[in-house]
């Protein structure tokens, strides 16, 4: 990093600028951008909405890193963001810092207000006007509502979230458009599809079922299971998202781009907890069927051929492997 006058200079360097790096796939991108001889600058408000714990365990390995350098800074407090912007010159920024989760966005939606949309407005506002290379920011599978044709392409209606937590994301990817069309900041909106791996989130279902199968407890099956997702593994999602730092949009994409990021291989979750019981070795689990959770959607299945095109990326994992590596964090992680 340069320093000019009272400016650090990142642009020269591969220097990243990424928010919500204590998080899940926070986490796994730094270390890879780090171990990609990239220097992140990373921020994080560090909630409570899951385990604190995690999130700092998260952190402790990223800080081992010496070109890893983080700062406790909350993307709602427009204040401290503009100093570091005034500190810092950043040219490449992925913002994955928001608050997540579809059912707790029905009982909480001032979280979800200020982390995502007031939040991710104030990173657009610094960044206007600073000749940034790539924005790229956490959109989800979840703007898509309930489709009924499927592979779901990027192209698909997203007029209809079923959840407030949906409907704030449809409106980062509005006003991200609008800064893009009238600012010329290049702009990514990675729609993920449910995302999963080792150190992974406590409030996602991979998680929940692991720990109450392991204690002897019941879960929770809503709509009686009968769900499909596109789930994809943690390293397919921080892979391309590498990949596609470079490919930032240009003038005849309007300087914008949604990119659903997925394996396009959808699964039953039946499939998904036999793979979990057969993984940790148990004859039988105890079920507790609910109807259909409001926000809930049936089945995702994205089309991912842009992504495929974009980045010729073909290796996506398997499930059967993926769980295996999930349980295998877990049992070590905790110690059971
Ligand atoms: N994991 C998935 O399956 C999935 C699917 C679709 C979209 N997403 C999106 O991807 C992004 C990352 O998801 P994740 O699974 O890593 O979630 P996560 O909750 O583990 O990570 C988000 C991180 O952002 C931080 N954060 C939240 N609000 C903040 C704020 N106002 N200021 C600063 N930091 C803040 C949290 O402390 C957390 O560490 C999120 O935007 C999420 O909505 C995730």
């Amino acid at each position: 990093m340069k320093y000019m006058g009272n400016v650090y200079d990142m642009t020269n360097k591969k220097f990243i600028f990424l928010t919500g790096c204590a998080g899940f796939i926070g986490f796994h991108l730094s270390k890879k951008l780090l171990d990609n001889e990239y220097r992140v600058i990373g921020i994080d408000n560090l909630n409570d909405y899951y385990d604190v714990d995690l999130k700092k365990k998260r952190l402790a390995i990223l800080k081992k890193n010496k070109n890893f350098f983080f700062k406790k800074i909350d993307i709602s407090n427009k204040t401290k963001l503009k100093l570091l912007f005034e500190r810092y010159k950043f040219d490449i920024i992925i913002n994955l810092a928001a608050q997540a989760g579809v059912r707790y966005s029905i009982n909480n939606p001032d979280e979800y207000f200020n982390s995502n949309i007031k939040g991710f407005y104030n990173l657009l506002e610094l960044v206007k006007n600073k000749n940034i290379k790539h924005l790229m920011f956490a959109s989800t599978s979840s703007v898509y509502g309930n489709q009924k044709s499927f592979p779901i392409s990027e192209n698909a209606n997203t007029d209809h979230p079923e959840s407030f937590y949906a409907a704030s994301k449809k409106i980062n990817e509005v006003m991200a458009y609008s800064y893009s069309n009238i600012f010329r900041v290049p702009i990514t909106s990675l729609r993920f599809f449910t995302v999963y791996g080792p150190y992974g989130r406590p409030d996602m279902a991979l998680f929940k079922f692991v720990k109450n199968i392991i204690n002897n407890k019941s879960i929770k099956l809503f709509n009686n299971g009968n769900h499909f997702r596109d789930f994809t593994y943690i390293d397919d999602v921080v892979n391309n998202i590498f990949l596609l730092i470079p490919k930032a949009p240009t003038k005849k994409d309007n300087y914008y781009q949604n990119i659903n990021i997925c394996g396009s291989n959808p699964q039953s979750l039946k499939k998904y907890l036999n793979l979990i019981k057969i993984n940790l070795n148990k004859n039988k689990i105890k079920f507790k069927n609910l109807p259909m959770q409001v926000g809930d959607v049936y089945k995702t299945y994205g089309n991912n051929k842009n992504l495929v095109k974009k980045n010729k990326y073909k290796s996506f994992s398997n499930i059967e492997d993926g769980i295996k590596k999930f349980i295998d964090w877990y049992k070590n992680f905790y110690k059971v």
